[in-house]
């Protein structure tokens, strides 16, 4: 068995990655051994997954990188996922490097036309890389969205325009994603999360359909 690899990924920074990240790593836990590589500088998801009660409130194993090819070479016969979570720039190539060990990358934007616009860069970045890894599948992934079918008639305009689909399921703007990482947590595993797990598990559902 080779793990199935997810990079979050966009360069436009605040969008949601670790956020989706984290959540989608808990979501996977239940179906398979995950885990996320923390390939931000920046080390958001290790210190999210430290948060936790002696370390142990957050499911799924959470790394720190060190080189990412190697990471993943060393890692993919342990677990049935891996995901990665990107640094929002190409600077070190860490975005480029992680799409091009991925099977998909989900990409969370917010929806304003003008969020969508600063992806268009990402977009480019998704073709280079699926070059050197055809196999890569690439999504947007709505995310704050008050509910889908809130969505600006210029954000769906833009939507139809970009290169890249976005999914079906959205995240919407919800506290609990934020409350849930303050603990060190995953809206699995906190009270009143019931809704944003439903829609975490959508996302799975419909990316790696079962
Ligand atoms: N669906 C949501 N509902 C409410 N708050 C959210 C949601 N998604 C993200 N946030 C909040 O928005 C902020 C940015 O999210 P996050 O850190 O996941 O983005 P990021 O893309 O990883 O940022 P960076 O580019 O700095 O790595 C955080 O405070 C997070 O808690
Ligand atoms: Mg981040």
């Amino acid at each position: 068995m080779t793990a199935t690899v997810i990079s979050i990924a966009n360069l436009k920074g605040g969008s949601g990655k670790t956020t989706l990240a984290m959540n989608l790593a808990a979501g996977l836990c239940k179906q398979g051994r995950t885990l996320v590589i923390d390939a931000d500088p920046q080390g958001s998801a290790t210190q999210w997954a430290s948060l936790g009660v002696n370390g142990s409130a957050y499911p799924a194993s959470v790394i720190a990188v060190g080189n990412l090819v190697r990471d993943v070479r060393n890692f993919q016969q342990d677990y049935r996922y891996i995901v990665i979570d990107c640094p929002p720039s190409l600077e070190g190539q860490v975005a480029q490097v992680s799409m091009t060990l991925s099977d998909q990358v989900l990409i969370p934007v917010l929806p304003s036309p003008m969020d969508l616009w600063a992806s268009v860069r990402m977009a480019k970045a998704v073709q280079n890389a699926k070059f050197d890894n055809p196999r890569l599948k690439a999504w947007l992934v709505l995310n704050q969205v008050e509910a889908r079918n809130s969505l600006s008639r210029s954000m769906q305009e833009a939507l139809a325009e970009f290169e890249i689909p976005a999914l079906q399921n959205g995240v919407q703007r919800r506290a609990i994603y934020r409350s849930a990482a303050l603990e060190g947590s995953s809206v699995f595993g906190v009270g009143r999360g019931k809704q944003a797990a439903a829609e975490i598990d959508a996302i799975i559902n419909e990316v790696l359909p079962q």
